[in-house]
This record gives structure tokens, sequence and C-alpha cells, in this order.
């Protein structure tokens, strides 16, 4: 993509093009991640059937919208949003889920261990952005790392099987 489609905000071009690369890895873990919860939420079963298919929709509706945040985010920097499955898959930093048969026990371990990715990685790229001096987009994904800490901290009290 031409750099003088890049917004006019007071960041390089070059730095542009490095956040704008940041986010749409997120973009593309967003999207994974959220099919991953579709498949939990048609496919637990079990004592927790309920409690959990109605909890792992109410993380597929925030996370859908996480998504549309992050899509838009880039568009505000002036860069257009990879917006295919080939492209989401070869970006995410999380791996995409196959089995429909996972206990839910295991179906929540993976939740949290994806969400602690994601909040790992995230920390460092707010790092990054922070010294391309991008305020914008720092306060933004410190907003979004906030979501995934209070849906890890969900997650997690799920897990702890008393
Ligand atoms: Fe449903």
């Amino acid at each position: 993509m031409a750099h003088n489609d890049h917004a006019n905000i007071g960041l390089e071009s070059a730095d542009i093009q490095k956040i704008s690369d940041i986010l749409q890895k997120y973009l593309a873990t967003e999207i994974a991640l959220n099919l991953k919860i579709r498949n939990y939420h048609w496919n637990v079963e079990g004592a927790m059937f309920r409690d959990l298919h109605l909890f792992f929709e109410g993380l597929y509706n925030d996370g859908a919208q996480y998504a549309d945040e992050v899509a838009e985010r880039i568009r505000m920097l002036g860069v257009h949003t990879h917006a295919s499955m080939a492209e989401y898959i070869e970006m995410t930093i999380i791996s995409e889920e196959k089995n429909i048969s996972l206990p839910a026990m295991e179906m929540l371990a993976n939740l949290l261990k994806d969400t602690e990715t994601i909040i790992r990685e995230m920390r460092k790229d707010i790092d990054i952005v922070w010294k391309m001096g991008d305020q914008g987009t720092e306060d933004f994904l410190t907003a979004l790392i906030q979501k995934h800490e209070k849906d890890g901290w969900m997650i997690r009290s799920l897990c702890k099987n008393k």
C-alpha cells in the first residue's frame, strides 16, 4: 500500500506500517479466538453445559466487538484492514481449534492459555507503540489488554475445579 494513504497524524509512515502490522496480528488473533469460542459454545457437554454454553456466548459477543474495534483502529491509521480467513490463519498468534469434542475443562484451559498468550504479547506491543509516539494506539491496546485480563480472570475462576 502506498505510504501517502497513511493518515497525516504526526507519525512516521514506516512506523504506521509497523503499528498497523501489530494491529492486523491482533485482528487475526481475535477472529481465531472468536471461532474457537463458538466451537466451545456449540460443542460443550456435561454437567456445566448450561453455564458454559452461556458463558461462551458472552465471551464471543464481547470478542466480536474487540475484533471490530481493532479493525477500525487500523482504518484510523489510514491502512486497509485484512479480511480473509487465509490471512488470519497466517497471522494469528494462537492456534485454531479443530477438535469438536473436547472435555469442558480442556476448553477452559485452552481459552485461559490463549487469553494469557494474548495479554503477554500485547504488553510487549504496548511498549513498542508507546516508543513510536502513537499514544492513540497505546491507549487503545491498554484498554484492550484490560478486557482480556478481565476475561482471563473469569476463565481462570471457572478452571478452579473445587
Ligand atoms: Fe448460540
